[in-house]
């Protein structure tokens, strides 16, 4: 039985272990990240460093714009990047961990904002732009994680070349989501105009006026985690896919513990019915033979344990 046990709790440990990585299974925006290195990546032909090349997404993403630059860790820190894109880097940027040659993948992703960074609540006023830092090792590299850039001196600004025109009574607020999911607010640093001090995806929002309220309301509480509720068809059946693997292993434990009981139920049955055995020998031994009855007291004493299972 012990052995049993084991075992057992062996399984329920592995079906943990391979359960984790479903449940961890990457969010369309983050996986949209992964497609977008690796296409961005392919825009390196002999490169040179400090000068930035646009690259192209694949083709069912049409509409995202990418460019990446490769660039020497200590020139990053000591001069920065006055000017890629929408953003300028100011001196003082660090990379974590340290690498020699980094690359800055550059997204815009156009109109399929909303698909990927779905934000109840609120209307985009600017596409989502966005900034990712990775190793510039190997330049074919694929799944590559990001690095941690933070700015340590000058905050990085991002300017958005075309905003939508702010409603009258409105607040534009600069939008940031970093690569945990998590969203922070600040405001505008002017009309078009945001900064941060890390790497990430950006844009300018303005709360939309779905339910129109005269009296001034409290600020909506935050709006739910935008990552999970995107449409990347990819990654939806990644999902579940895993739900439905998880599901079946589950089925597999339960069925297996079913089992498990049901042999342990046998197993005591079975030892009760040896036991009744013994007895009932003996009362059979009265039964057949009346002379025999005096013996037959006597050996029901000793209980057989011969048969008994050796663990
Ligand atoms: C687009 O195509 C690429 C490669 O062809 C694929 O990896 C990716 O999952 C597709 N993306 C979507 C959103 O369908
Ligand atoms: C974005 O626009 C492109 C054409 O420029 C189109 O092919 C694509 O389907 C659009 N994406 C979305 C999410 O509407
Ligand atoms: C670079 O990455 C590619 C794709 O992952 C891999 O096949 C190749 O071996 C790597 N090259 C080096 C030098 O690590
Ligand atoms: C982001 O916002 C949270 C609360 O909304 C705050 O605690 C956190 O410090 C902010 N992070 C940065 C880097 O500004």
């Amino acid at each position: 039985m012990g052995l049993q046990f084991r075992s057992l709790t062996m399984l329920v440990l592995l079906i943990w272990f391979f359960r984790w990585p479903l449940i961890e299974a990457q969010t369309p925006a983050r996986s949209l990240d992964a497609i977008l290195q690796d296409y961005a990546y392919r825009a390196f032909v002999r490169p040179h460093t400090g000068i930035p090349y646009d690259g192209f997404p694949p083709s069912n993403l049409s509409g995202i714009h990418i460019s990446v630059i490769r660039l020497r860790s200590g020139s990053l820190y000591t001069r920065g990047v006055p000017s890629y894109k929408e953003f300028t880097i100011p001196i003082g940027v660090l990379e974590q961990p340290y690498v020699e040659r980094l690359v800055l993948v550059y997204q815009n992703l156009g109109n399929w904002s909303t698909t990927y960074y779905p934000l109840p609540g609120y209307i985009y006023l600017s596409p989502i732009i966005g900034l990712l830092a990775y190793d510039a090792s190997n330049l074919s590299a694929k799944n590559l994680p990001e690095l941690s850039l933070r700015a340590t001196e000058e905050p990085i600004s991002i300017e958005f070349p075309q905003v939508d025109r702010v409603p009258d009574g409105s607040l534009a607020r600069c939008i940031w989501f970093d690569l945990n999911g998590n969203i922070n607010f600040t405001n505008l640093v002017s009309g078009r105009k945001c900064e941060t001090f890390e790497q990430g995806h950006f844009s300018i929002v303005i709360e939309s006026a779905a339910a129109p309220s005269p009296a001034p309301t409290p600020p909506p509480p935050p709006p739910p985690p935008p990552r999970h509720g995107g449409n990347g068809n990819g990654k939806r059946v990644g999902i579940i896919v895993g739900s439905v693997a998880g599901g079946i292993l589950l089925l597999i434990l339960l069925a297996l513990l079913v089992l498990w009981i049901w042999r342990l139920n046998k197993k005591k049955k079975m030892n009760k019915m040896e036991k009744a055995a013994d007895s009932g020998e003996a009362l059979q031994m009265t039964a057949v033979g009346s002379t025999k009855a005096p013996a037959a007291t006597t050996t029901r004493t000793q209980p057989t344990l011969e048969t008994e299972y050796v663990p």
